[in-house]
């Protein structure tokens, strides 16, 4: 069965705008459908304001997945996880873009513009998109991360 076309959501802060824009316009022409949620351009904004946009498209399932970027990643990093929706990756290689879709089933994908490169973001960004989650001990595992106290209760930390 034919999988739907997924819905992606980019956003970034100044610091992540040009990649934001080139990563845009690549999407695009691989056939993506991409809302961009700003900014509109390079002039200094806030992370969090941007990260909690993408963040809220994904948990009011506006986008299925979202991509978003600012100097180093860490700001978005920090924000987007404060939604207990997101599973949010910082990558800054093509192996851990890969194995954060395999046993994380990241949903946003994390970079910092001033870390990687254009070329290397853009192969983060499409192993990212097309490694499908692995699921079994590792869905368990992501189960657990949605209730924490469930691990605090048991006492044994
Ligand atoms: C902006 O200068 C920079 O602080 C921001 O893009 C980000 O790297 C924060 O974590």
């Amino acid at each position: 069965m034919q999988q739907p076309i997924e819905k992606l959501a980019i956003a970034s802060d100044h610091a992540g705008f040009e990649l934001k824009e080139s990563l845009k316009e690549y999407l695009i022409q691989s056939g993506r459908v991409i809302n961009d949620l700003g900014p509109e351009n390079g002039d200094s904004v806030d992370y969090p304001d941007y990260g909690v946009r993408l963040a809220q498209a994904i948990a009011t399932r506006e986008a299925d997945r979202g991509v978003v970027m600012c100097g180093t990643g860490v700001g978005m990093s920090i924000v987007v996880n404060r939604f207990p929706e997101i599973r949010g990756t910082l990558c800054s290689d093509v192996y851990t873009a890969r194995l954060c879709r395999e046993h994380n089933d990241s949903n946003v994908l994390i970079m910092g513009a001033r870390v990687v490169g254009m070329g290397l973001a853009q192969a983060i960004l499409s192993t990212w998109l097309n490694t499908p989650f692995e699921g079994g001990r590792h869905q368990r595992r992501l189960d657990k991360i949605k209730d924490i106290n469930a691990i605090l209760s048991k006492g044994e930390l």
